[in-house]
Order: structure tokens, then C-alpha cells, then sequence
């Protein structure tokens, strides 16, 4: 469809999409778009081999059921809508379950060096939330690998020049261009609220610049910076998302955050300790005496509590994040048996996640990557010696809400521009910004696959799209690109200058730290309605500090301290979102969980939550809207599209009760 769409406007301009975010889904979004001779360019926070994918560890899901343990991909399909706690749309993950293998294939066909079984094929491992053998992986490193690899793909359209109708290739206009280093700022909409190109800013020159794109797809990863400390990278500020909610697109489950169980405890960045460590056998213990204060290899066996397997005997070690964290968390906080520290005499918030049973040949070849980061940052060898982990914020469940179309037997639609179209026309959102596949907690190893799949879908959705224009971006008046580009660059020099002479001056990275105890002590594993209303009220004022704050850094060039000033209003206005989804939704599920209402209501919360933003970019939550794509309007309401697996009981105490009807 899209090769007969003319490559050049009206006007004679060749006509770009713009894909915002360098990481798997960007990437795969831009091989896809490129394969179809519709020219991309890549705006990059980061040099692009740098995006937060680069940290995945542990590996992708696929059900190629190599041990012929009875794996497919409707178990894989059905265990994910269960580990979701059943919030997630079915049609789209069971359309990822189903593409897994293959895409596990294709990227072994790109040269990502998988690890092997010893007869040559695709070794595979266990993760959280499933009895099966489903993850490939390489060695500890995975979202390196794959990352890599797609990248050289990328590469290559970055060689390749467009072609015309008749196929001759365009001299100087490349298929693919990366721009690095970018910081995006906004949408640039027409009249009619259609986005139709955006404005960014150089890092380097500090230069604010609109560009016209017949389409914008975000790509920008999750906002765990929200909460101060976090296993993810320093770039993860959510504020691509932040700044397109601001400007009108819906924001959908925001509350469902995810943390992780395990990561090395630490004043700064959170080192996440994969997942794969318990897939390989690690095992998650305490002492049995919370004053046993001795050295973990002096505690015998028949004195240590291996509470994740005592709790959950069916899926032990291996149990859903939510779940997991949460063990971790009443047992260091509530019951107060965290490891003792011998010289404090105090229990810390740490429990030990041992693979020192394991053959020191055996971790080597599959996890060395994580026992790396342990040693390197601890300081004690994780071959010889049980690590201490702690809970760490992870994922964002949630993000910008975006559509899908799905055939009668519950598939989505190739090429339908409805898919991961958000409620602003134009722009589309894919990866870990969106909202869709992982319902209220996502399954370990399911997210490099969800980026990389819905780049499969979000390419050519945009390409059909594009097709679809009545008039493209490029034949539109420069006017509205000029007035959207000062628009923000007087917000740029604004906050240069503002409260510069100011006594009342507030540090924006101290804001911000405040900002992130805030959210990481009452926002995260426990959640309770009237510590929620003083944080939203909290957050009202580190809102209202923040029209105070004074910009640390007047470069010209490379100036580092604006760009976060204006993530920091961002991150503000995500966090609204999420502690006030939180306050609302008076029911437990997934991550989110309140004491209060322990149980799972779907007969009030079998709802996807949808926050638009308000004039003053406080959350409205509303229950439908309509939004317009490819010249029709389509009508979206809150429920949840369960046609496919029934909702019932979440339990992991019982073996194989993930799948479906318990049959594994
Ligand atoms: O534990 C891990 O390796 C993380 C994987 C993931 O978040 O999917």
C-alpha cells in the first residue's frame, strides 16, 4: 500500500515520519517504515546504542518449546493475560505471542549470538510467572545483543537512498537519518489538533527547531526517574509521554508501576540483578532467626527461610514481580527480618538471593553479565557468596494510551492505522511509553518482545496512515511550524532566566530528589488512600516550587541543567497522574496494591484508567472519547477487551494455574 503512495508533497518535499526514541521499538518501527520506502528520521536523546533497551538482561519470551515441555504460544498468551492480572487488551498479546517465535528467529538470523543447548539450537530458560522453558537469551546481556543487532539493520537504510515512483533512488535523501543527541519538546498540530511534525532541541547547539513529519511515532521508553531511584536509565524521565499528554493525548493506567524484586540496594542508581538469576536456579532466602546475625555461609540450610518457595510452593522463586516484591517487601518491612547487619546490629531492608550452590562453569556461561555488575559494585564475589537484593522500581505498565484494531477471531489487523495510534491523529506511541500488553504487571521477558512487536505493527500502521493523508505536512504553512518552534524557544530562554536573582530559588535536583523519596515511599509496592491524599497534595506543592526553581547551568552549548529543569515539570505532571490513578482505583491488582481493598474488583475495575489532561495538566479521568484516524472517527471507552481468556482468580501458590485451565 505505501510504495504506491507518492514519496514527495504537493509541493515537492519528501515526505518524513519522524520516530522519536533509538531503543527496540524505535528501531524496529524504523526498519519497518524503511522497508517500505517511507523515509524516517530517528531523534535520539542518546547516541542510539545507548537507549535504555541496552540494560535488558535476562531475554525475550517465545513458546518454541525446544525441551518439548508442551509450550505454545496460546500458553504463552494465556499466562500473560494472568500475570497482567487481566488488564490488558487480549487481542494484542495474543498477536505477540503468536509473532515470538519468529521474531526470535529473525533476530537470530541477524547474528545475535543466543545462547545454544549443546546440540546448536536456541537455548531457552525460565523466567517469572510461567512453569516453561520460554526465554532466550544472551548470556545476561540480551537487550545489548538485540539492540546492537537491530541497529546494524538500521544502519543499513541509513546507506540506501529513498526511491521515487519509478524506483530511482533520490540523490542526498537517505531512507533512514539519525539525529542524536535531541531532546523532543512538543508536537507541532494544525488547525484541526492533527500532529504534523514536532519541535526538538540539539543538545549540542542548544538550538530549538521545528520540523514537519507526516507522522510522529514516540518511542521513548518509561518514566522511572519519577521515583528517584530506579533500575532504569537516567534518560527515562517520561517527559516525551509527559509533554504529548499536556498537549492532549490520553494517558492510560498510569498507577501500574512495576517493581522489580531484586536489584542491588544503592544511593544512586539501582543495579537490577535479572530475573534470569532465579531462572537459573537462585533462590531467595533469610534467616530463619532475625537476630542471626552470622555470614550467610555459616547459616545451614535447615536455618535459613526460603520464603518465596515456602509461600508459593507451585511457582516458588519464580513467582510474578508483583508478587515477589511484595513477599520481600512484608518480610523486610513488616515482619522486620531483613539480613542483620552484624556491626548495627539492625535489620537491613535486604534479603540474600543465592547462586552459590551453582557450578562457577555454568553461571559463567549464563549470567556473567549480571555477576559482573555485582562484584564490580559491591565488591563481594557472587560465585562464592549469596548477593543482597532489595526491591527497585522497574517498568511503567502504564503510558500513553494508544488504539488497535482486531479481526472477528481476536487478532489485531496488519497494517490497520488504528494500531498504537494515540488519541491525538498523527501521532503514535510504541514500547514502554505505550500502555497495551502488559495489563496490570508485565511477565519478566515480555518487554524487549512487546517493543519489538509493536514496531512490527506501528511501522506499518503508519504507513497506511500516511497513505491516507489528504494533504501532507510538507505543503502546510510554514507559519505553523514557526509559531510552535518560538513557542519554545521562549519557553527555553524563559527558564534560563527565571528566578535567577530569586532568594527563594529552588534547586531543581533537589526537587527532584524530593520528588522521588516521595513517590518511591507512599507510591509504589503499598498503596494507601489517605497517605495517597497527602501525596497529591505534596505533589500540588513541589508543583507550585517548581515555577521557583532556577536553572543551575547558563552554557550556551551543551547545557545540561535546562533540559532537566524541563523534564523535571514533566516528571511533576506524570506523577499526578500516577498517585491519583493510585487514589482512585480502590481495589488490588497486579502491582497496584492497597491493604484496603486486598481483593480484585472487576465488577467496578476491570477498567483501563484514562487521564486527560486539564487545563492546568492535572489529570480528568474520564471512562470514553472519541479521536480521529485515517479520516474516521472512532469511539473508545474504558473496558477492557477480555474476549479471549476469561478473568478469574490470580493464584501462584498451585503449579501451572497460569495456564490455561491450570493444564500445565
Ligand atoms: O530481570 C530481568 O532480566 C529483566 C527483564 C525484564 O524486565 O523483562
Amino acid at each position: 500500500m505505501a510504495t504506491k503512495v507518492s514519496i514527495r508533497s504537493d509541493s515537492g518535499k519528501l515526505r518524513r515520519v519522524a520516530v522519536v526514541g533509538g531503543g527496540l521499538a524505535g528501531l524496529m518501527t524504523a526498519l519497518k517504515l524503511a522497508e517500505v520506502n517511507v523515509p524516517v528520521d530517528i531523534f535520539s536523546l542518546v547516541p542510539v546504542k545507548r537507549s535504555h533497551s541496552v540494560c535488558a538482561q535476562g531475554g525475550i519470551n517465545a513458546s518454541v518449546n525446544t525441551k518439548g515441555e508442551g509450550d505454545s504460544p496460546d500458553i504463552h498468551f494465556a499466562e500473560t493475560v494472568y500475570g497482567g492480572d487481566f488488564l490488558a487488551n487480549q487481542p494484542l498479546v495474543k498477536g505477540m505471542a503468536q509473532a515470538a517465535p519468529d521474531l526470535v528467529y529473525l533476530l537470530d538470523r541477524m547474528g545475535v549470538p543466543f545462547n545454544r543447548t549443546p546440540e546448536g539450537l536456541i537455548d531457552f530458560r525460565r523466567f517469572g510467572g510461567t512453569l516453561f522453558h520460554r526465554t532466550a537469551y544472551a548470556g545476561a546481556t540480551t537487550g545489548q545483543q538485540l539492540l546492537y543487532a537491530l541497529d546494524e539493520q538500521v544502519r543499513r537504510f541509513e546507506m540506501k537512498l529513498a526511491s521515487d515512483e519509478r524506483g530511482l533512488a533520490i540523490p542526498g535523501e537517505p531512507l533512514v537519518r539519525k539525529l542524536e543527541y535531541w531532546d523532543f519538546l512538543e508536537t507541532v498540530r494544525d488547525d484541526s489538533g492533527v500532529c504534523v511534525g514536532l519541535v526538538a532541541q540539539d543538545l549540542k547547539s542548544m538550538a530549538v527547531k521545528s520540523f514537519p513529519y507526516d507522522a510522529v511515532v514516540l518511542a521513548t521508553g518509561g518514566c522511572g526517574i519519577v521515583f528517584g531511584k530506579s533500575t532504569l536509565s537516567v534518560i527515562c524521565t517520561g517527559t516525551a509521554a509527559a509533554s504529548a499528554y499536556s498537549q492532549g493525548a490520553v494517558y492510560a493506567n498510569g498507577e501500574f508501576i512495576q517493581v522489580h524484586p531484586t536489584a542491588i540496594p544503592g544511593a544512586d542508581k539501582l543495579r537490577l540483578i535479572s530475573e534470569s538469576a532465579r531462572g537459573e536456579g537462585g533462590r531467595v532466602w533469610v534467616p530463619k532467626d532475625a537476630t542471626d546475625a552470622r555470614a550467610p555461609k555459616d547459616i545451614p540450610e535447615k536455618e535459613r527461610d526460603y520464603f518465596l518457595e515456602r509461600t508459593y510452593p507451585g511457582y516458588g522463586n519464580l513467582v510474578p514481580r508483583d508478587i515477589a516484591s511484595r513477599a520481600i517487601f512484608k518480610t523486610c518491612f513488616h515482619e522486620g527480618r531483613g539480613i542483620r547487619n552484624s556491626s548495627t546490629g539492625k535489620n537491613e531492608h535486604e534479603v540474600y538471593l543465592d547462586l552459590s550452590h551453582k557450578d562457577e562453569k555454568f553461571l559463567r556461561s549464563k549470567l556473567a553479565g549480571i555477576l559482573e555488575i555485582y562484584e564490580k559494585f559491591v565488591g563481594v564475589d557472587p560465585y562464592k557468596n549469596p548477593m543482597k537484593v532489595f526491591p527497585a522500581v522497574h517498568y511503567s505498565m502504564g503510558g500513553l494510551w494508544t488504539d488497535f484494531e482486531a479481526t472477528a477471531d481476536g487478532l489485531p489487523v496488519q497494517g490497520s492505522p488504528r494500531n498504537h495510534a494515540t488519541s491525538i491523529p498523527g501521532l503514535y506511541a510504541v514500547g514502554e511509553v505505550d500502555y497495551q500488553y502488559h495489563g496490570a504487571n508485565r511477565l519478566g521477558a515480555n518487554s524487549l518482545l512487546s517493543c519489538l512487536y509493536g514496531g512490527t505493527l506501528t511501522g506499518p500502521a503508519v504507513a497506511s496512515y500516511r497513505a491516507a493523508m489528504a494533504r501532507s505536512a510538507f505543503d502546510l504553512p510554514k507559519s505553523i511550524f514557526d509559531k510552535a518552534e518560538k513557542r519554545c524557544h521562549d519557553a527555553f530562554e524563559q527558564s534560563l532566566k527565571q528566578n535567577q536573582d530569586s532568594d527563594k530559588a529552588e534547586n531543581p535536583y533537589l526537587l527532584h530528589q524530593e520528588l522521588g523519596e516521595l513517590m518511591l515511599r507512599d507510591c509504589t509496592i503499598e498503596r494507601d488512600n489517605a497517605t495517597l491524599d497527602k501525596v497529591i497534595g505534596s505533589l500540588g506543592e513541589l508543583g507550585e516550587r517548581y515555577q521557583q526553581v532556577r536553572c543551575p547551568d547558563q552554557s550556551p552549548r551543551v547545557n545540561q541543567g535546562a533540559p532537566f529543569v524541563r523534564h523535571l515539570g514533566n516528571m511533576l505532571r506524570l506523577s499526578r497522574v500516577i498517585a491519583e490513578g493510585a487514589r482512585a482505583r480502590d481495589e488490588s491488582r497486579g502491582a497496584h496494591f492497597k491493604p484496603a481493598f486486598e481483593n480484585r474488583n472487576d465488577a467496578d475495575w476491570l477498567r483501563t484508567t484514562l487521564a486527560s489532561a486539564k487545563e492546568d495538566g492535572t489529570p480528568r479521568f474520564i471512562r470514553d472519547f472519541t479521536y480521529d484516524c485515517a479520516g474516521k472517527s472512532v469511539s473508545i471507552n474504558d473496558k477492557v477487551d477480555v474476549s479471549l481468556e476469561k478473568p478469574r482468580a490470580r493464584k501462584y501458590e498451585v503449579a501451572g494455574a497460569a495456564s490455561k485451565g491450570g493444564a500445565a
